[in-house]
């Protein structure tokens, strides 16, 4: 397990711990931190929030709602990701 960590810009939010089968947007939930989703399956990007620092998997092909471009600026899905090591996420998007 690693630890993940969530801001609001510079604010932490919450501290947890990586899960291998449970994507971000939940273990967010866990310890109180709200994401907006809707799908809650990679297409339609209300969850996208930004990958400050680590590596977060994310399926491949990639899903509607990401593209490359968007990963290059650090854009990542919470509903579907999960965290591979330790991670620093801030919920406002890059866009
Ligand atoms: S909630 Fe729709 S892509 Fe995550």
């Amino acid at each position: 397990m690693a630890t993940i960590r969530f801001y609001r810009g510079d604010l932490l939010l919450g501290v947890t711990e990586t899960n291998p089968d449970t994507p971000l947007l939940e273990l967010a939930e866990a310890i109180g931190i709200e994401i907006p989703r809707n799908c809650t399956s990679g297409n339609c990007g209300t969850c996208m929030c930004r990958l400050k620092s680590g590596i977060v998997s994310m399926p491949e092909p990639l899903p509607p709602g990401i593209d490359e471009d968007l990963i290059e600026e650090g854009a990542i899905l919470t509903c579907i990701g999960i965290a591979d090591g330790p991670v620093d996420i801030d919920l406002i998007p890059p866009i």
